[in-house]
């Protein structure tokens, strides 16, 4: 886990976040132990900004990863009280996270996706 937050802290560097400047990194770890990493990227157009979490995830799908996902960790750079993963990217972690997947969140703590998101949203109600 100290590894994955290593790599969130470094992407983070590379987020493209002129307009919050709150820069965000992630990092997730496949069944084989393979690390994807995502960052922010906003827009002027506000709302296609894309967080870092579903970027990484993103990344991992793209990149071949083995689902599901093991472990995954988010760090911001630009606060000292931590970031809790926003609504849309808990339900993203929900699809590709194992149910017991250890989500670092820096600053706050280790949580499961069961505790970030009791009664996410599924296609079997
Ligand atoms: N952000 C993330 O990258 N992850 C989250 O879970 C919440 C927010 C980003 C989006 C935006 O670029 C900036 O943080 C401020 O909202």
């Amino acid at each position: 886990m100290q590894e994955l937050l290593l790599k969130a802290r470094e992407v983070a560097a590379a987020a493209y976040a002129p307009y919050s400047h709150f820069r965000v990194g992630a990092a997730v770890q496949d069944v084989d132990g393979r690390v994807f990493v995502g960052c922010n990227v906003e827009n002027a157009s506000y709302g296609l900004t894309v967080c870092a979490e579903r970027n990484a995830i993103f990344a991992a799908v793209a990149g071949g990863a083995h689902r599901p996902l093991t472990a995954l960790a988010v760090t911001c750079l630009d606060t000292d009280d931590g970031c809790s993963p926003c609504g849309a990217c808990r339900q993203v972690m929900a699809e590709h996270l194992d149910p017991g997947a250890p989500i670092f969140v820096d600053g706050l703590g280790q949580f499961t996706i069961g505790q970030l998101l009791p009664h996410g949203f599924t296609l079997e109600g």
